[in-house]
């Protein structure tokens, strides 16, 4: 199965998925394109850097559209058949998402669906829960708001600064991502609703 990374930061969650592909974790997959909105995303370098096909698409001053043409016609060339958002910092036009009908996944930093968008670690921080985590969901037109296929917990502690919650967190993405990956790219579940069924 080809992969298609999306990202526009430093990639941390895309490196992991790398690692795990060459561990031979993720079974029949690899890695087809590394994509990126902004030129000089360290992950973008990290791709390069690997051997890996990595794409800038740079989207700054271009209608949303417009760039998500250019971004699917990069994915096609590569013979991308999922796409893997991995800190990507936008959101895909219909078109995108009708292209690649629950074949796109994210992976979002809250227990989904509390605190949707940006700081999540700082919001769930804020409102003073205790348990906060990550979500790995396909992704539909609302922000943060898809079908959720596997999500794990992190215990907020006494004193936790938005910086520590945020590094354990990633831990656990860390962990989450493949497993959940794996999972979606063995097909075997169903989706009924807002479910998610392993079969
Ligand atoms: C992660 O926290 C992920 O959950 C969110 O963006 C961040 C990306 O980090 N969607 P990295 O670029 O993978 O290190």
């Amino acid at each position: 199965v080809r992969l298609g990374v999306l990202l526009s930061g430093r990639g941390s969650n895309f490196i992991n998925i790398a690692d795990s592909i060459e561990r031979g974790e993720l079974r029949g997959c690899e890695i087809a394109l590394v994509l990126s909105n902004i030129a000089d995303a360290p992950g973008l370098a990290a791709a390069r850097e690997r051997g890996l096909p990595a794409v800038a698409q740079p989207s700054r001053g271009v209608p949303r559209e417009e760039h998500d043409r250019a971004m699917l016609a990069h994915l096609q060339q590569h013979g991308v058949e999922y796409v893997i958002l991995a800190g990507y910092m936008r959101v895909l036009t219909p078109e995108f998402l009708r292209t690649f009908p629950q074949r796109v996944l994210n992976i979002h930093p809250s227990l989904l669906p509390s605190f949707p968008g940006l700081h999540a670690q700082q919001q769930a921080l804020e409102y003073g829960v205790k348990v906060a985590g990550c979500t790995v969901h396909f992704v539909d037109d609302a922000v943060d708001h898809g079908v959720i296929v596997m999500q794990r917990l992190v215990r907020v502690r006494e004193n936790d600064t938005v910086e520590r919650l945020s590094a354990r967190i990633l831990q656990q993405e860390h962990r989450l991502y493949p497993e959940a990956i794996a999972r979606v790219l063995s097909g075997r579940y169903e989706v009924r609703g807002r479910q998610y069924l392993p079969k």
